[in-house]
């Protein structure tokens, strides 16, 4: 068994483009769902507005100015000695509707410089595909994934990323934590994921149904692409992308066992379809049960099947539990509760290193796939101190506790794990609440909640720290 991580293990960090490069207008981009998300916080949530209104403030259209600041950006990265750095390509730069038959050259353009770059300092870029950034042409003309018409829209967006830049990337992701989704009465997961606003007269059941019929297009579209990856060239890898929270029994009652049980599969057959390619049994009883009826074609099932996964990327922040009441369908919006014996960071994200181990032996067991995290962290308030330093003990101690587990998981538990990408490893905007003050990276963002500052970076001491763990392969932390 390894005493330690493999020679080649990916270790980096990860951001997404409509967070991080700012430049909502330039090089031809078009507009995504992401620019009309004005800023929230932990107590107030995002507003998800028809047009951008002059009087409310959208975080995403500045971002931390990555597109200005690549070149930098990436001499940072080099300097932690980062061999892989994840990000997404902003659908709106290369199709700035997303139903249009010719790319635009200058979005394409823009990546390539990105990857060569990457590529010149030793790091290997890896790619999301659709992380919470569709057109927001998309979701006015089509209605967002709950129409089939995107599977080809998505489709041959990909076809265009995979032959363009093929020879630079080679792993790939579909879609972004898929699952969050699963909150189908949350607008703004069912918003980021699929890109479907819910009509106030709608009901929870209709909502459920949509959820799931927009999963399925989703599903069948991330199958496809994984095809027609493998055609263009043989040696990419593409996965799947999961927000794993395990999600533990209340007790040891056998009701509240059985009762988490299905809350984990009810978050992860997402998994289980891309990774096995068909349904599971459960999911095809509680859907005849409840009478969710679904566009499901014998050829969809075919492409299921045809399509499945090289790899499983996942994102662990946090878990959560579960307690029997009085249904056995597990709904997450009422059942998911925190966890008693774990202590959360300001935004109320349960800390549990433990539960890293947990996640990866979990999916080792039940996917027998290599596995990739592609996003951990700590969401923390950060100072700047005079001298432009920033002594976050919290967050070095945050990752230290995770790697811990998960070198466990690696040394133990025999887990194949491919690299560990931190997520926001230089500040950028929250996803959730939109805020900049909900900071990760190693590196500070000089920039406030409504981009105010003078977007200089300054390495924090976790840059230091992260620098030497990589520089010793995990092996000292
Ligand atoms: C994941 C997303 O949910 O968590 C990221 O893939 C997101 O886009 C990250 O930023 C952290 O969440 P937040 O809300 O703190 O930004």
């Amino acid at each position: 068994m390894k005493k330690t991580f493999v020679d080649n293990f990916l270790w980096g960090g990860a951001v997404a483009a409509h967070q991080f490069e700012g430049a909502y207008q330039e090089g031809g981009k078009g507009l995504s769902i992401a620019d009309f998300m004005t800023l929230g916080s932990h107590e107030t949530p995002r507003e998800l507005t028809d047009a951008i209104e002059a009087d409310k403030y959208y975080p995403n259209h500045l971002a931390s100015d990555f597109y200005h600041h690549y070149q930098e950006d990436i001499k940072l990265m080099a300097e932690m000695g980062f061999k892989a750095f994840r990000t997404s390509i902003a659908w709106t730069r290369i199709f700035p509707n997303g139903d249009e038959t010719e790319p635009n050259e200058a979005g394409l353009a823009f990546y390539d410089r990105v990857f060569d770059e990457l590529l010149k300092n030793g790091i290997q870029p890896v790619i999301t595909l659709s992380h919470f950034e569709m057109p927001i042409n998309l979701v006015k003309k089509y209605g967002g994934w709950s129409n089939r018409k995107l599977i080809d829209l998505f489709t041959h967006f990909a076809y265009v990323c995979f032959d363009r830049y093929h020879e630079k990337v080679k792993y790939w992701m579909t879609f972004n934590e898929i699952n969050n989704q699963t909150n189908y009465l949350s607008d703004l997961s069912v918003y980021e994921n699929s890109g479907i606003k819910f009509s106030p007269e709608i009901s929870p059941a209709e909502k459920e149904q949509l959820m799931y019929q927009a999963a399925h297009y989703e599903l069948v579209a991330s199958a496809k692409a994984v095809q027609i990856a493998h055609t263009i060239d043989p040696t990419l890898q593409v996965g799947c992308m999961l927000a794993f929270c395990p999600i533990y029994p209340a007790s040891s009652k056998p009701e509240d066992i059985l009762f988490a049980q299905r809350a984990m599969d009810t978050r992860l057959y997402f998994g289980d379809v891309h990774v096995n390619g068909y349904y599971p049994n459960w999911l095809k009883a509680y859907f005849e049960e409840k009478g969710i009826k679904l566009d499901i074609t014998p050829e969809d099932l075919t492409i299921l099947q045809k399509g499945t996964v090289d790899y499983i990327a996942f994102s662990y922040y946090m878990s959560f539990m579960a307690e029997y009441t009085d249904h056995d369908d597990y709904r997450e919006y009422q059942d998911l509760r925190p966890n008693p014996h774990v202590k959360a960071n300001d935004w109320g994200w349960q800390i549990d290193p433990i539960g890293l181990r947990y996640s990866l032996t979990w999916m080792m067991n039940r996917w027998h796939k290599p596995l990739f995290i592609v996003e951990n962290g700590l969401g923390a308030y950060d100072e700047l101190t005079t001298d432009h330093q920033v002594h976050d003990q919290y967050r070095i101690e945050y990752l230290r506790n995770h790697i811990e587990q998960m070198k466990k998981a690696v040394v133990e538990d025999g887990v194949d794990l491919l690299g560990y990408l931190p997520w926001g490893c230089i500040d950028l905007v929250s996803a959730s609440t939109g805020e900049m003050k909900k900071r990760y990276g190693f590196v500070y963002v000089d920039a406030d909640d409504y981009g105010k500052g003078s977007m200089k970076r300054y390495p924090k001491d976790s840059f230091y720290w992260y620098q030497k763990v990589i520089a010793n392969n995990g092996s000292d932390l």
